[in-house]
């Protein structure tokens, strides 16, 4: 039987498709970076899956009850309840989204300057706060995340040898954290094992080195432990986030994802001794301790959200619909991360343009291009995002040229999902004619985000 929706639509916001030449108008006028332009003018916006899904009924009605206290309210209680019964993580802070615990928690973490921390692979706001904190983020992901037609289950795993070599060349001293970020957003929403996870939870004890979680999408993570890891098949997703939770100390959200709400975030820890380190930040940073910069009807949204992104036909419909755009860009011949992950399909552009060099951001011109044909929005991931070396002003190298769609929670149906694959598959089919981009004016810092660009003069000839 093929799924469908587990909700009928009760409320919709209109969109529209503006003509191509307006479409054209309107990303020269952004400076041909599609941060710059106004979601009006965008048919199907797959910039980010990040505070942009649907909330629920029960969502919208727990936000009247919100209790709207300075300190202690009730709203925060029950918010509290619901980190603890998914986690067994007893001491909660609310912040406004994940980068707010991020900013409380990483100086808290690094004790000394040049301290490393470990992940599987961070995300970009984490290993700016790592690096804010003067320590040094450290990606361990396994070798075949980065190989995009290869299979494999879990390629957000972290690479348990080379963790272990690590610990033991630079010391366990010298490592502040392990971080295991679930599902890996930045190698293309990939999941990670239970049993990759229980394993590095073992190398983090045995070293004495704390053991955190970025659980943005841990919701997703869990379905796919019970989709492809053997012996979960019969578990419900919250059983399965139990038993991931209790190989760790702690965690920083982003709430904005598998919290269903449109802001929004939490640290999260099992001990009152880390909760009493990352709180002294909170206050000046984000806010009291049981508000962290949030009204209390948020906090209600994200407690009731919280439980419901673990409903397995819920989860079921969403990573379905992913696999759906994945499978219909895949048909079209369009080469893409595989297999797809949580979130997001990951187009591969190095191997869709492979005629632009990474300097000239194929990623990037990729995302024009889908803009120009369909309306649709995307994001590059890859060299420009990457950035510059701060100290020498090179261009870092990338692992891969990404062009990410990710879709939010709840809100568009398989026909939009229909059409982002016609727009892609109209770019493929010219895709010998597609130019690389340059810079027209760069920030020196998240340049992605502001930067304006040109387009290179000639294709170059494959
Ligand atoms: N951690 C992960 C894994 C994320 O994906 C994000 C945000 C954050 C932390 C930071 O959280 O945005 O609430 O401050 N990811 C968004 C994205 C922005 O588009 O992937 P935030």
């Amino acid at each position: 039987m093929r799924y469908a929706e587990p909700y009928k639509i009760k409320m919709v916001e209109p969109i529209r498709l503006i003509s191509r030449p307006e479409r054209e108008a309107r990303i020269r006028e952004a400076g041909y970076n599609l941060f710059a332009l106004r979601s009006r003018d965008v048919f199907v916006d797959l910039l980010t899956d990040s505070g942009t899904g649907a909330m629920s009924e029960e969502q919208w009605a727990a936000m009247m009850r919100g209790d709207e206290a300075y300190a202690g309210s009730d709203s925060f209680y029950r918010l509290q309840e619901a980190v603890e019964s998914i986690t067994g993580y007893h001491w909660v802070i609310p912040t406004h989204q994940g980068r707010g615990a991020e900013q409380c928690l990483m100086p808290q973490l690094i004790a000394r300057k040049g301290m490393y921390v470990l992940g599987n692979m961070h995300f970009d706001t984490t290993r700016a706060h790592i690096q804010l904190a003067g320590g040094r983020p450290v990606d361990l992901v396994i070798d075949e995340a980065m190989e995009t037609e290869t299979y494999h289950p879990f390629k957000g795993n972290i690479n348990l040898e080379k963790l272990r070599a690590f610990i033991l060349e630079h010391g366990a001293q010298n490592v502040a954290a392990i971080i295991m970020t679930v599902t890996c957003n930045s190698a293309g929403g990939q999941p990670v094992s239970m049993a990759n996870i229980k394993a590095a939870s073992a190398i983090a004890r045995e070293f004495h080195i704390p053991f955190l979680f970025d659980t943005a999408r841990y919701a997703e993570n869990c379905y796919f432990v019970k989709q492809r890891e053997q012996g979960y098949a019969d578990k419900e997703p919250i059983d399965i986030a139990r038993e991931l939770f209790s190989y760790g100390e702690g965690l920083m959200m982003s709430a904005k994802k598998d919290a269903l709400v449109n802001i929004g975030g939490l640290l999260a820890f099992r001990d009152e001794e880390m909760y009493t380190k990352a709180a002294g930040l909170v206050v000046p940073f984000e806010g009291f301790l049981t508000y962290g910069g949030l009204a209390g009807r948020d906090l209600e949204a994200m407690a009731t959200g919280l439980m419901e992104a673990l409903d397995t036909d819920y989860l079921a419909s969403r990573i379905g619909q992913v696999a759906y755009l994945g499978e219909g860009l895949r048909q079209a011949g369009i080469p893409i991360q595989q297999p797809v992950g949580g979130h997001a399909v990951f187009v591969d552009a190095a191997k869709f343009l492979p005629h632009i060099p990474a300097e000239q951001f194929p990623g990037h011109a990729l995302a024009i291009e889908a803009y120009i044909a369909g309306g649709v929005r995307g994001v590059e991931v890859g060299s420009l995002m990457m950035g510059r070396d701060p100290e020498t002003g090179e261009q870092l190298p990338s692992d891969f040229e990404f062009l990410r769609l990710a879709v939010p929670r709840r809100t568009y149906t398989n026909n939009h999902m229909d059409v982002v694959v016609d727009a892609l598959a109209a770019v493929w089919q010219r895709r010998d004619s597609v130019r690389g981009v340059c810079f027209t004016q760069e920030p020196k810092i998240l340049r992605h985000f502001t930067a304006k660009f040109g387009w290179t003069d000639v294709p170059a000839v494959r």
